[in-house]
């Protein structure tokens, strides 16, 4: 089934300090250059390095914070319903979303199981996603005309779900907000336990995946690898999959 949800709503700007602080030091490296290339005798002498080195600066920083703002915007939708289309999903599987934020991998995941159940599990850390909170998730996906969504307030270590309850989890850049590889592979350990036999994980992430896949291995998932990174959304992502072994297998 390939739904999609709507692409031009607002869920949130992700890492918004860094999205601004980049922007801000794009301008001001950009005034910076303007105002040293005017010098006198600025291409004549050693100033001409500092000139190209705040050149570069800018238009690293825009890139960056271009790249941050667009993928609010835009890309992470786009990368989600890659994501979720990839599953094949039949319709009726019961689903977690670890970090879900306002819910954009809920919403997906809503329009695409009419007859299963989704769960999105939280701790609204608003340095990393700007809005959040749950009453904000709440009104997102409300606005956003999906209903029938679980939202759960909770760590994605510890996670406050049963065992083997779920036929699908996904995420995406939940695991990379956590604070070091021992955190990530507690995470990983979390979805192998709350996964039921045959059910699959599809995480979307940008960084300490290795530790995830080795973690998922380590806990008797199969197949569980990672993609190259893509890099249509800032920042680029890789896809992890797993499967855990079905009964009896
Ligand atoms: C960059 S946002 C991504 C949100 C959402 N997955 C999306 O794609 O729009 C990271 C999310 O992970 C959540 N998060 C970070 N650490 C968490 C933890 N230990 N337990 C639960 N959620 C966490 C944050 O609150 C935030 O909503």
């Amino acid at each position: 089934m390939a739904a999609e949800v709507d692409p031009h709503f607002p869920y949130g700007l992700d890492r918004p300090k860094q999205a601004r602080g980049t922007a801000g030091i794009g301008m001001l490296a950009g005034v910076l250059t303007l105002v040293s290339a005017l010098l006198p005798n600025a291409f004549e002498s050693g100033l001409v390095v500092l000139v190209l080195f705040l050149l570069l600066v800018c238009i690293g920083s825009f890139v960056i914070s271009a790249g941050l703002f667009r993928t609010a915007s835009s890309s992470k939708v786009k990368a989600v319903d890659r994501l979720l289309n990839g599953l094949d999903l039949r319709g009726d599987e019961d689903a977690l979303d670890l970090g879900c934020g306002t819910g954009l991998l809920c919403a997906g995941l809503a329009v695409r199981l009419p007859d299963g159940d989704v769960t999105g599990v939280d701790a609204w850390v608003e340095s990393q996603l700007t809005p959040n909170g749950k009453a904000v998730a709440k009104r997102t996906l409300s606005l956003a005309g999906v209903k029938g969504v679980t939202l759960r307030t909770g760590s994605i270590r510890e996670l406050p779900v049963q065992d083997a309850g779920f036929d699908v989890i996904v995420s995406r850049d939940a695991l990379a907000m956590l604070p070091s590889g021992a955190a990530r592979r507690e995470a990983a350990a979390e979805i192998a336990r709350a996964l039921r036999p045959g059910g699959r994980v599809a995480l979307l992430e940008p960084f300490g995946t290795r530790a995830v896949v080795e973690e998922l291995r380590a806990r008797g998932l199969t197949d569980a690898t990672r993609s190259r990174r893509r890099w249509s959304t800032m920042p680029p992502l890789r896809t992890i999959t797993a499967t855990k072994p079905a009964a009896g297998a």
